[in-house]
């Protein structure tokens, strides 16, 4: 018999959130995914980063940004002086969405019903955590916590305030950088991805 998950909705942690997760149906991405890659850090993490959706490396191991986007994640918080393990990470759809091309996984956008379908997790846990900050990583994320779209390579480094008083600050999506193909203007990228990081860093 299937296990009895909840929806969630009294979750006093991001454990039993995350749990509660696990069975999660609200849109069709779960059926073909490995499993739901929830938030990850501490419950009282002062910073939220909130990225698309998880990558083949990362239906795999369960965890958010441990593929490519994230070690490029990961090299521009250490050089910005962001410790990632006092943050929360996640995404703003917890499922992979991809399309079968021989026996690679391509990624697939999530389109905008399902951004809305797993915004019931992303609310609770910025309920739960109540940071000071949320961070935007491209625009996917930027739709999931403003609801609308935002043109991020125009207003990054730019900070929104919500109805709500989260504070949400836009920036691009690291895997950006990686689909730049000039080694230049790839490293450019990254470099204005860098000062965005301390900034974000010098408004923790
Ligand atoms: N890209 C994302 O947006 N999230 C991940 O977890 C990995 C890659």
């Amino acid at each position: 018999a299937e296990p009895e998950i909840g929806d969630g909705a009294d979750a006093d942690t991001i454990d039993e959130l995350r749990d509660a997760a696990k069975g999660c149906r609200r849109c069709p991405l779960w059926s073909n995914a490995t499993q739901t890659v929830f938030g990850e850090g501490p419950d009282d993490a002062r910073i939220v980063f909130v990225g698309e959706q998880p990558g083949d490396q990362e239906d795999i191991a369960g965890r958010p940004f441990v593929g490519p986007a994230g070690k490029m994640f990961d090299g521009v918080l250490d050089e910005a002086g962001v410790d990632r393990s006092i943050t929360y990470v996640t995404n703003s759809v917890k499922h992979f969405k991809f399309e079968p091309r021989g026996k690679r996984r391509i990624h697939a956008k999530p389109n905008a019903g399902e951004v809305s379908a797993c915004r019931w997790w992303i609310d609770h846990e910025l309920k739960l955590i109540k940071p000071d900050l949320a961070v935007a990583l491209g625009a996917t994320a930027a739709l999931s916590l403003l609801g609308k779209t935002i043109a991020v390579t125009k207003m990054r480094g730019q900070v929104v305030t919500r109805d709500d008083g989260l504070r949400v600050f836009l920036t691009i999506h690291p895997s950006f950088i990686l689909r730049i193909p000039d080694p230049h203007d790839k490293e450019a990228e990254r470099g204005r991805f860098v000062a965005d990081m301390q900034a974000v860093k010098a408004l923790m």
